[in-house]
């Protein structure tokens, strides 16, 4: 065995356990294949996002980024998704891989179990597996963490007596501790870093995860001797742990959360969202609440609809969560919390998205656990039902009581409130708008007119704001160098590159018409690369990666394969596969002169593939002809004697004839 590949396996050997690797052989290309052809893309995209259908396609808000109208396209003809906002696209394993954060394997092997597909396997690269562990490890060790602490909790001595009983003294039921996975952790030193190492799980990784910290270079258990809550993503995978204390500690932290890392971020996180997602659908809400065992009473009383925020103020990426599901959001926090004004400070950006917000304010120094386990279900349901609160107006209470009889503090709060009804602006939350004046302007005691001027003063404010951002942006935009595919910058930025959407539209008539007839039993393919040499593409094209799609084709051609768009759409790298979607994007499409001539005849681009293969190919060697000729003009102002003067005149010469007749042969077949 040579050193390198000893290495490789010694390091992979400490990744993780052998157990492990076997999850990682790759999926057979029947299997894969299998999966592809069940493969809905409404279904599968829809169990995460609301969708609806307009015409040929369905729209939805965008998870990727924060939008107030719906521009997440979802094409069930062509098994992609775009969204215009963003500009983010892919198919549906892409959708998983980046919604759920799967790997590629990850995505096939959900797919295949929500299919019933059995999955054959074959034997993978140790490099493949070293890959594929090192993106999946974080969610691997967080696994291996949850089932241990719960294990713990229920299967040993110390977890009964102590981890257990405290549960069961706070009235969690064995059901529920099950189902929310919780568990515990030993006070020992290092029980669960040991066990770990034990099972080979990498050091550091193990500190990434918060689950083991290192002291006098000796690893240790971080979470000794506390409860164990694994925070789960939308799919139900643990993203992260928080680990309370049981005993009373003034210098101890009650709390310790999984520190920031890849997969654990905060600002994205809504505690319990897996277990309340159905519920917030149906009962069209989404209850907030500020802890762990918020959710988990909760959840025991029946009460489902319910995700907690930490105690933080929301931001706008958990808006967006809750969002996805639904436009009602219904604040509960303890009366004295300190959270509730950092609660309300994120709350001026939930009008802008048409949230509906409500507060309630939990009595007598309860929280919504305490209280639920004290009145029971039906008696908080009531009192919720009861007590709710708009958010602005309740606001507004708060800060005039603050106010007091300040004149100065009073007028404050008089702005404070116009600005922010001033972000209730679209178009359908009109009535809204004119009822939140009229009520503040109650409260206020101040006329309505007046404060009707200064929501609107404020409204201008914003579009003047918004207008120059724009003008702004648009100046910097112009400045910036030319296309990468990749990014959604690059993109946008790509639109203005003409020369790109020339090689981006010959790609895409090899891509689309690639395996139809040409002329002689010759196909498209073939012609292409009769015209084009395959070593020399960087003289035709300045896209490399454009590039790249061209070569891989070809060599599937060459292999006997039939290259169609979804071997590309389907392609293991996503870069390659994004790319292959915006090519065949044809929102972008250049508008050639055969498309304006046959104008009314209603040709579709099917029936001109072949003109169409023939004037993407020529555009490209015009392009190509009229570079050389720049190149030859530069030289010729440079040239210092006459015999280099005339050979260059001559070459300019030819090209000029070549550029004519090209010219003409693009005409007769554009105008025949
Ligand atoms: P609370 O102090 O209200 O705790 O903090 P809790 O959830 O009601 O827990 P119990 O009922 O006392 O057991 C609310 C939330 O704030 C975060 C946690 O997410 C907690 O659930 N928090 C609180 C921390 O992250 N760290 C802390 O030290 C305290
Ligand atoms: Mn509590």
């Amino acid at each position: 065995m040579q050193n390198d590949d000893f290495q490789l396996l010694s390091h992979i050997r400490y990744f993780c356990r052998n157990k492990i690797l076997t999850l990682y052989h790759l999926i057979s290309q029947t299997t894969i294949q299998q999966i592809l052809s069940r493969i809905d893309i409404i279904e599968i995209v829809g169990s995460f996002i609301k969708l609806k259908k307009r015409g040929t396609n369905y729209l939805g808000l965008c998870p990727f980024h924060n939008e107030k109208s719906p521009s997440f396209t979802v094409s069930p003809a062509k098994e992609i998704y775009k969204c215009f906002g963003c500009g983010r696209s892919g198919n549906t394993i892409g959708f998983l891989m980046e919604h759920e954060k799967y790997s590629y394997v990850e995505a096939l092997r959900w797919l295949a179990q929500k299919y019933n597909v059995e999955i054959e396997e074959t034997e993978v690269t140790p490099e493949q597996k070293l890959q594929q562990l090192s993106a999946d490890s974080l969610y691997i060790i967080n696994s291996f963490g949850q089932k241990f602490f719960t294990d713990y909790l229920f299967n040993t001595e110390e977890g009964q007596d102590i981890g257990l009983s405290y549960l069961k003294e706070r009235g969690f039921r064995e059901e529920i501790i099950r189902k929310f996975q919780i568990g515990y952790n030993p006070e020992a030193r290092d029980t669960f870093a040991r066990a770990a190492i034990d099972a080979q799980y990498n050091l550091e990784l193990l500190q990434k995860t918060g689950l083991v910290a290192v002291r006098d270079e000796r690893p240790v258990d971080n979470y000794r001797g506390r409860i164990i809550f694994p925070v789960h993503n939308q799919s139900g995978k643990v993203l992260g742990f928080g680990a309370r204390i049981l005993k009373k500690n003034d210098r101890a932290p009650k709390y310790i959360n999984t520190p920031e890392n890849e997969i654990y971020v905060k600002s994205k996180i809504l505690y319990g969202s897996y277990f309340a997602r159905m519920a917030i659908d149906k009962a069209d809400e989404c209850l907030l609440v500020e802890g762990y065992t918020d959710v988990v009473s909760l959840h025991q009383a029946g009460i489902e609809n319910v995700v907690a925020s930490g105690g933080t103020s929301l931001t706008p990426d958990q808006l967006r969560l809750v969002k996805k599901y639904t436009n009602n959001l219904t604040i509960i926090y303890d009366g004295d919390s300190a959270g509730i004004k950092a609660a309300l400070r994120g709350l001026d950006l939930a009008l802008e998205e048409s949230l509906n917000v409500k507060l309630v304010l939990i009595p007598d120094k309860e929280d919504p656990d305490s209280y639920v386990n004290k009145v029971g279900p039906a008696a908080f349901t009531e009192f919720i039902a009861a007590n709710k609160k708009d958010f602005i107006l309740f606001q507004l209470g708060v800060m005039l009581e603050d106010a007091g009889t300040d004149t100065t503090k009073k007028s404050a709060v008089v702005n404070q409130v116009a600005e922010t009804i001033s972000k209730i602006n679209k178009a359908e939350d009109f009535t809204k708008q004119q009822d939140y004046i009229r009520q503040s302007a109650a409260l206020l005691k101040i006329e309505e007119t007046g404060l009707h001027a200064l929501v609107n003063k404020y409204i201008r404010e914003k579009i003047t704001k918004e207008e120059s951002r724009t003008a702004r942006d648009e100046a910097a935009n112009s400045f910036q160098p030319p296309a990468q595919p990749f990014e959604v910058e690059d993109e946008v930025a790509s639109l203005f590159n003409k020369d790109e959407q020339h090689e981006r539209a010959m790609v895409r008539s090899l891509i689309e018409f690639g395996l139809k007839p040409w002329e002689n039993d010759q196909r498209v393919a073939d012609h292409v690369f009769e015209e084009i040499e395959i070593n020399q593409l960087e003289e035709l094209f300045d896209n490399k990666h454009l590039i790249d799609l061209v070569k891989i084709f070809k060599t599937w051609y060459d292999e006997g394969l039939e290259p169609t768009q979804k071997n590309f759409l389907y392609h293991e790298d996503l870069a390659l596969s994004k790319l292959v979607n915006d090519v065949m994007d044809y929102t972008h499409e250049i508008s050639h002169n055969w498309k304006e001539f046959f104008e009314g005849k209603i040709l579709t681009r099917e029936d001109l593939y072949k003109e169409e293969v023939f004037s993407t190919l020529n555009y490209l060697k015009l392009r190509k002809i009229k570079r050389m000729m720049d190149e030859n003009q530069r030289d010729l102002e440079k040239a210092t004697s006459s015999e280099e003067q005339l050979v260059l005149l001559q070459t300019h010469q030819h090209l000029k004839q070549v550029e004519i007749d090209l010219t003409k042969k693009l005409g007769t077949v554009i105008f025949k």
